[in-house]
């Protein structure tokens, strides 16, 4: 079974219900960052230019099924209208007669953008009675919610399951494509970086990769783990004690396939976190006692950027250290720079590794950013993920 694109299917007069991600930041009303709407752009530019009316819906946060004002999708409205220049109408809820009447009433070229979906407990609960009234919504189901692509929800499952006609949007296109062709058909050598605070998050994503990559290249505080594994002490660096067996497994196993796995050589440490200074840099041997480990040294930097050079593909989810304190973000600057310079194929996921990259400027030399947090990380971990199987299972 495969995936039908948006850009394959005729859309001309047809009304279609588009499922995009719109979880992002907001405070108080006030949208923070818009990367995810940017990202949705293409596909709702597509499919006004082809002709069809839209049908918006997303989530935004965790309402758990009650009306929560400030997670009202209204602002968003506004932006869209902005962004695309077409006034885009806002829905008192996301099903109901009235919304139903609203979307009937859109001619081709216009844009109803529905209430948080999650307002109504069926959503998460991928009830069969929601997912019918919004499948009332549209003569075809467009999904473009990578970043929910893991959920099983009624807005990206169980609607799919009752349309006749399903497809992939232009950004679930490129993140498949993307994040695929890294699984199954990576340019060698392919390297893994991976990063951020716990091994506990990324054990199936360590395991799935081990068994495809080259080189594997772990930094951040998981990787202090490792180290303690290794018999070092770590002073007060965070560590996962409950996982010293599991990380000395996963050594094991990159032996086992011959896959060269990197770990930090020396260390940036401080008193903590919020520190103005680091204190000093260190081997494993010399991790003092009092100290925390927050960024990975000089020599890890060179050995990192060493392992990077001349990669075919690099799939990196999270920074080298508590890069938002910038005593401690050299490490992952580094390592962006590297990947950015000397991969052919750069593939970053995750909403640190992201920030990160925005905020170094880097961010428009790496190949491709996945939207995703969980979406990626349990593509990543080699998972079908709920989203792309609705929409390979459609019409069938
Ligand atoms: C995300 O931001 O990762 C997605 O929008 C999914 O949100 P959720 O974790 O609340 O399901």
């Amino acid at each position: 079974m495969s995936i039908t694109y948006l850009e394959n299917i005729d859309v001309r007069d047809k009304r279609l219900l588009i499922r995009v991600d719109y979880n992002v930041p907001m405070d108080q009303g006030v949208i923070q960052e818009d990367t995810r709407i940017r990202a949705s752009l293409p596909t709702l530019k597509m499919a006004l230019e082809r002709g069809a009316s839209l049908v918006l819906c997303s989530h935004m946060g965790r309402p758990k099924g009650q009306v929560v004002p400030e997670l009202s999708l209204r602002p968003l409205a506004q932006r869209l209208t902005e962004m695309l220049g077409v006034e885009v109408a806002m829905a008192p809820d996301c099903v109901g007669s009235e919304v139903e009447a609203m979307a009937e009433a859109l001619k081709p070229g216009e844009i109803l953008l529905l209430e948080n979906l999650r307002f109504h407990a069926g959503e998460t609960k991928n009830d069969p009675d929601f997912s019918a009234q919004l499948a009332k919504l549209g003569d075809i189901f467009v999904s473009d919610a990578f970043g929910t692509a893991h959920r099983a929800h009624a807005s990206n499952v169980g609607v799919a399951k009752l349309m006749s006609t399903c497809c992939a949007g232009l950004l679930m296109q490129k993140e498949w494509e993307y994040l695929g062709q890294a699984l199954t058909d990576p340019k060698r050598p392919f390297v893994a970086v991976s990063g951020g605070a716990k091994v506990s998050g990324k054990l199936e994503l360590l395991t799935n990769l081990l068994e495809k990559v080259d080189r594997m290249l772990i930094g951040g505080a998981m990787a202090n783990t490792f180290i303690k594994a290794q018999g070092y002490d770590v002073g007060r660096s965070l560590v996962e004690d409950e996982l010293l067996q599991t990380a000395r497994d996963i050594l094991d196993k990159a032996k086992e396939h011959g896959t060269d796995l990197y770990l930090p050589v020396d260390f940036v440490y401080a008193d903590g976190p919020k520190s103005e200074h680091a204190a000093g840099i260190c081997i494993a041997q010399d991790i003092p006692a009092d100290k925390m480990v927050l960024d990975i040294g000089p020599a890890t930097r060179t050995l990192f950027a060493e392992a990077l050079t001349g990669a075919g593909t690099v799939v990196w989810n999270g920074p080298m250290g508590a890069f938002e304190n910038p005593a401690f973000a050299e490490g992952s600057l580094h390592v962006a720079k590297a990947v950015a310079e000397s991969a052919e194929l750069s593939i970053v996921g995750g909403g640190d590794t992201d920030a990160l990259l925005h905020s170094s400027g880097l961010a428009e030399k790496v190949s491709f950013i996945s939207t995703g947090g969980g979406a990626f990380l349990e593509f990543m971990e080699g998972k079908d993920l709920p989203a792309f199987k609705a929409l390979k299972e459609c019409g069938a």
